[in-house]
């Protein structure tokens, strides 16, 4: 249906036109996490200061999901405490289980976009490989 359609539109022009790529100064925390299903591979680089997310950036290949999700999550994890990345990433993962986890009403933004994958198991570990990465970052912060 046109949602459908609009999320597609969405995440194509995430995967063409990748917010936050690239690489990070070297005092930044660098995480390297791979899809064991299929051998991709991304580094999310995080700049963290004072519980905040300073700076959120990523290299890496992987399909255009994978790459789609980890340009959403930088761009929606920017600027936000970190309490409120890890808030957004529980809501990401139980989207991923095809719940609307949404009860406060936080603005996804993008995010959405990737809800239909919740459809598709095999593609799942595809569209939170970012966001593991991100926890593991901020848990290694710690
Ligand atoms: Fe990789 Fe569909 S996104 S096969
Ligand atoms: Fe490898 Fe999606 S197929 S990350």
């Amino acid at each position: 249906d046109n949602l459908d359609t609009l999320y597609r539109q969405v995440i194509m022009d995430h995967y063409k036109n990748p917010r936050n790529r690239g690489a990070l100064d070297n005092d930044s925390l660098t995480i390297d996490m791979n899809n064991p299903t299929c051998g991709d591979r991304i580094q999310l680089h995080l700049q963290i200061e004072d519980g905040k997310v300073e700076d959120a950036k990523f290299e890496g290949e992987g399909c255009s999901i994978s790459l789609s999700s980890a340009s959403m999550m930088t761009q929606a994890i920017k600027g936000k405490s970190v309490d409120e990345a890890l808030s957004l990433s529980k809501i990401f993962s139980d989207m991923m289980l095809g719940e609307n986890p949404n009860e406060d009403d936080i603005d996804l933004g993008d995010i959405e976009a990737l809800q239909g994958v919740s459809k598709f198991p095999a593609r799942i570990k595809c569209a939170t490989l970012a966001w593991k990465a991100m926890e593991k970052g901020i848990d290694e912060q710690k």
